[in-house]
């Protein structure tokens, strides 16, 4: 790592975050942790303030079991919730927008904040977007990035990097530094690649899963217990899909088929009767399990054996 593109990241005091749900609080939460100031906006009327109550609440036990070494009310007061985009983008060194997987809502999005403030750097935390489909709408394509974190940033302490193409390579390295400042393995992934990388082995485990299911060959508990075995984890695909939110994975399924045309790539039939049903998953109480006791939390569970991997079968 440079020090130029180390200073770089160290000046990038303010950081908006755009859209805050699942990923974008945390995201948040993340950027506060590291000493900088973070505007919060979202489009929903008081969704930002309340996700800083959501934010408190999921991490007070995290950090109670010693799982983040963080002063939580420090770290919550440097988030400030704003009412307008606007206000969050203005003064903002780099924007990280974190809003619904829709390439038609990102572009939109993105042709605002650029039209507000065209100096910041700007990253899109999409789950299956490259940025390449949103570098026509800003003016300066050079500072634009896809920075891909995930859920529960504590036991996934990682997060990738990807250029849009026409990304400059300092901004690359400054990019790599910020993830890198935050505490996270900051994957650089080199060239365009649809879901970038874990993203992408990730979705043909929920494709192939999907499909063995639709087929009708299994049950998803019957899937979740065989990869819990195999894996030595506690839980499989399907509560996996169920914390991520199966609305999100819809999403992300959709965003595929509308690039491949690929007919292996049709969204799956009983992902979408349950989001349709409303049954978004754990965030909703029920998905392909109920909540909040599923099978994979009760008794009788296989359970991870904690193997490590360099252990003889
Ligand atoms: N959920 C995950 O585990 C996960 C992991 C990595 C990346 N992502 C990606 O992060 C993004 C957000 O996902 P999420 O799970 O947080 O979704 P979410 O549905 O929990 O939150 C999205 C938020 O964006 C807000 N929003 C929608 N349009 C907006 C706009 N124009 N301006 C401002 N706010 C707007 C919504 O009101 C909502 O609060 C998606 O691109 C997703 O692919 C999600």
């Amino acid at each position: 790592m440079s020090e130029t593109a180390l200073n770089a990241s160290a000046d990038i005091m303010t950081v908006a975050v755009i859209g805050a749900g699942t990923l974008g609080a945390q995201i948040a939460a993340m950027t506060a942790a590291s000493g900088r100031d973070v505007l919060l906006f979202d489009v929903v009327d008081g969704a930002a303030v309340a996700s800083i109550d959501r934010l408190r609440a999921m991490l007070e036990p995290v950090v109670a079991g010693g799982n983040l070494d963080w002063d939580l009310d420090a770290v919550l007061n440097r988030i400030e919730p704003v009412a307008t985009l606007a206000r969050a983008v203005a003064d903002a060194h780099l924007v990280i927008e974190a809003v619904r997987e829709n390439l038609a809502t990102k572009r939109a999005l993105f042709a605002e904040i650029d039209a507000i403030n065209s100096h910041p750097l700007l990253a899109t935390n999409s789950s299956s977007i490259p940025s390449s489909k949103l570098a026509d709408v800003v003016s300066d394509p050079g500072k634009l990035v896809n920075l891909h974190f995930f859920s529960a940033f504590w036991s996934r302490a990682c997060v990738e990097l990807m250029g849009c193409g026409q990304t400059t390579g300092e901004t690359m390295a400054t990019m790599a530094a910020f993830g890198q400042s935050l505490g996270l393995f900051t994957a650089v992934v080199r060239g365009e690649s649809k879901g970038f990388i874990v993203n992408r082995i990730w979705r043909a485990v929920k494709r192939e899963s999907l499909a063995v299911v639709d087929q009708g060959h299994a049950d998803p508990e019957d899937v979740d217990r065989l990869w819990a075995f195999f894996w030595g984890i506690d839980y499989g695909p399907f509560g996996m899909m169920d914390h991520v939110g199966l609305d999100v994975i819809a999403d992300i399924e959709d965003s595929y088929i509308a690039v491949s045309h690929d007919p292996t790539d049709v969204p799956s039939p009983a992902l979408h009767a349950l989001v349709d049903a409303g049954h978004l998953g754990e965030k909703t109480g029920s998905g392909f399990y109920e909540y909040p006791n599923p099978p994979f939390r009760k008794p009788g569970w296989p359970r991870s054996s904690k193997r490590s991997l360099d252990e003889p079968d």
